[in-house]
């Protein structure tokens, strides 16, 4: 059996900031508790992107990086929970955009894991169906779904896409996956999807789209998820925690982050943070990072990382690769 490596990677995220500042004049908050409690200090809000636009512009980064031709893709996977429509999938919209006529092309909702969840899938499908080239994506415009009203959760979120292209190899690049989830607690982290209105319904229910948030339940969960998918997906290969470089974990919050290297007692200069300047952008975050160490020149060939999801659902997931 073949294996899988990333062969390209693009990000793209929307040009407007909007600060710790900026968001102090619409609610009752200030620069100084965002950034004491979450890390953050700015993100991207997109001013009429949606996210088909962002995960194309991130796709094309992606494969032109690549080498690999669009026609020769034959898988496309895009995760979000911000989809343009309730169909066609953001991955069909993208398919169209790049004229990547041959691919198999579906979104999936694994929420902040997604980005996790859709490697899992792609390399699955490469190597039990062959396919040779995926792209993959994670995208947001979750700017659609935030109560702007609601200081709890309007100050943690922000917009952008990430891609990498996967593609068959003779030499390792996906050396463990891991993905698990827990529906039982799915109510710590909501956005309702539709009102129910119909003829037949007895009555008419208003849903609330937007996030609502249990922020410390949620808090409770991230920690120990991160912790456990970082040992689970070192389980069973030839990797420990102290040949692994980097740590590329989803950017919801850096007291999680901090909370989870000092559980795993490694070095938090292992993890690798962009939050300050994105905010949490969901299925986008892995990527969006993977791809700033990447331009930055950190990433080295054989390099070992291990990225980490985890969000609403309640879902989790990481992936060690080895990079080529
Ligand atoms: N500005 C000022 N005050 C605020 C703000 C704000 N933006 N938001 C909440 N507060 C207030 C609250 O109203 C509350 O006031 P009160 O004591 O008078 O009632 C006080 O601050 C404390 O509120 P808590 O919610 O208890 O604050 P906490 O320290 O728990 O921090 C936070 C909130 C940052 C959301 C934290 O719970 C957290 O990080 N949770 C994890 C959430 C997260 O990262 N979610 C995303 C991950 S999952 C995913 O990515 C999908």
């Amino acid at each position: 059996m073949k294996e899988v490596v990333i062969s390209g990677i693009g990000a793209y995220v929307p040009s407007n900031i909007v600060t710790n500042e900026d968001l102090s004049a619409i609610v009752d908050t200030s620069d100084e508790w965002i950034l004491d409690r979450t890390g953050i200090k700015e993100r991207r809000i997109s001013t009429g992107e949606d996210t088909s636009n962002i995960a194309t512009k991130a796709a094309i980064l992606a494969i032109e990086r690549s080498g690999v031709q669009k026609e020769d893709l034959e898988l496309i996977i895009v995760a979000t929970i911000t989809p343009d429509m309730c169909t066609p999938s953001v991955a069909c919209m993208v398919q169209k955009e790049l004229g990547a006529k041959g691919a198999t092309a579906f979104d999936i909702n694994a929420a902040c894991s997604g980005f996790i969840y859709a490697i899992q899938i792609a390399e699955s499908m490469m190597k039990i169906h062959g396919f040779k080239n995926a792209l993959i994506i994670g995208a947001e415009t979750l700017s659609k779904i935030i109560d702007w009203k609601d200081r709890g959760t309007c100050v943690l979120f922000g917009d952008g896409g990430g891609a990498v292209v996967l593609t068959e190899s003779n030499t390792k690049g996906i050396i463990n996956t891991f993905s698990k989830s827990d529906g039982s607690k799915y109510e710590s982290l909501v956005a309702a999807a539709f009102d129910v209105e119909n003829p037949y319904a007895l009555n008419v229910v208003k849903r609330n789209n937007k996030v609502q948030m249990k922020g410390g339940e949620v808090f409770k969960f991230a920690t120990a998820a991160i912790v456990e998918a970082v040992k689970e997906v070192l389980l069973n290969t030839d990797c420990n925690l102290e040949d692994v470089k980097y740590i590329v974990p989803h950017q919801a919050n850096l007291r999680i982050i901090d909370y989870a290297a000092k559980k795993l007692n490694v070095d938090k200069e292992k993890f690798y943070v962009n939050l300050d300047r994105f905010g949490n952008t969901s299925s986008a975050s892995i990527p969006i990072a993977l791809n700033e160490m990447y331009e930055k020149g950190m990433l080295k060939a054989k390099d070992k990382i291990v990225l980490v999801g985890f969000g609403g659902g309640l879902t989790f997931g990481s992936v060690l690769i080895e990079w080529k």
